[in-house]
């Protein structure tokens, strides 16, 4: 197996390491003549990422980053004309040896259903291995593209998702050429239009458990306001409510970040306690 010298820089070992994932059957070797180049910054050590999603004609130009995250860069780009929209987000995570996973035992509780990790896997996620962490990290990203595609399948107010690529989620792009769309918590919305905004979220909400998620890390911060209307975003920590424990508190704790944004414009915001338990026994459980 392919083993890392100590001091591989981080955004070339994932790449690698990727590979490695997607052929096991490979052994890789490290030419240790050749020089990795040096870059001053993530956002352009993360480029790299970008590189396959042009070289398979996805998109033609990566024309600046949006934003920098904890967890990833967004960068946007210029979709190729297979895709049939002039531009797209394309969301790179950064390497997974920068991430701790600790903090996201409370959402991985029940992934590992349906995901069939095989037995060398199973060992390696025990043992907190490179491999195990490389499962985790890829498995995380899958979890996001997953639910885009089942959120927007279902109509649900979530970007379309338009691929993936290693560490790369590439999708609609909600904004212009010029601009970005803020984010819902910067927005100052007319009173008449956060009333129909707050409803519309509610549904997406219900939605969302209807098809088996709870998006928990819900807040005016992860959602964009585009063409008057508000877009979801950012679920790789969703869970699904019939195999997490927690997925009922963190339901609640959406509705109240929710609320935070909303009571602002003094509209009548429901409580989350009992909105959530409403929402749950229909889709969920009846006798919760
Ligand atoms: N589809 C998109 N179109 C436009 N901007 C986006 C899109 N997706 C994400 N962004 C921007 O990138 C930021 C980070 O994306 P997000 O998915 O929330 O990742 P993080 O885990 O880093 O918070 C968002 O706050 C938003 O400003
Ligand atoms: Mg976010």
């Amino acid at each position: 197996m392919y083993t890392a010298p100590r001091e591989t820089p981080q955004w070339g070992a994932a790449i690698r390491y990727f590979e490695e994932i997607e052929r096991p059957d490979i052994v890789r070797r490290r030419d240790s003549k050749k020089q990795e180049p040096e870059y001053e910054t993530v956002e352009e050590a993360l480029l790299v990422h970008l590189d396959p999603l042009i070289r398979n004609h996805l998109i033609t130009e990566v024309i600046r980053p949006i934003k920098s995250g904890k967890e990833a860069v967004v960068y946007f780009c210029r979709a190729h004309e297979s895709l049939e929209c002039e531009w797209a987000a394309a969301k790179v995570y950064r390497p997974y040896e920068s991430r701790s996973f600790k903090k996201d035992q409370i959402y991985q509780q029940g992934r590992e259903r349906g995901s069939r990790p095989d037995a060398r896997t199973l060992r390696a996620l025990g043992k907190k291995t490179r491999r195990g962490r490389l499962h985790k990290f890829n498995a995380w990203i899958t979890h996001e593209e997953r639910t885009l595609k089942l959120l927007h399948g279902a109509g649900g107010d979530v970007p379309a998702i338009l691929d993936r690529v290693g560490p790369v989620v590439l999708m609609e792009y909600l904004g212009d050429q010029a601009d970005p769309a803020p984010v819902l918590f910067g927005v100052e919305l007319e009173r008449d239009e956060a009333e129909s905004v707050y409803r519309r979220l509610l549904w997406n909400i219900d939605l969302f458990l209807k098809n088996h998620r709870v998006h928990a890390d819900l807040s005016a911060y992860n959602i964009l306001y585009w063409n008057d209307r508000a877009v979801i975003i950012d679920f790789p920590q969703a869970v699904d409510p019939r195999y997490n424990d927690d997925a009922f508190d963190l339901l609640v704790r959406d509705i109240e970040n929710l609320n935070a944004y909303f009571e602002t414009y003094e509209i009548d915001v429901v409580d989350p306690i009992g909105h959530a338990l409403s929402i749950w026994r229909t889709h969920v459980d009846p006798l919760r």
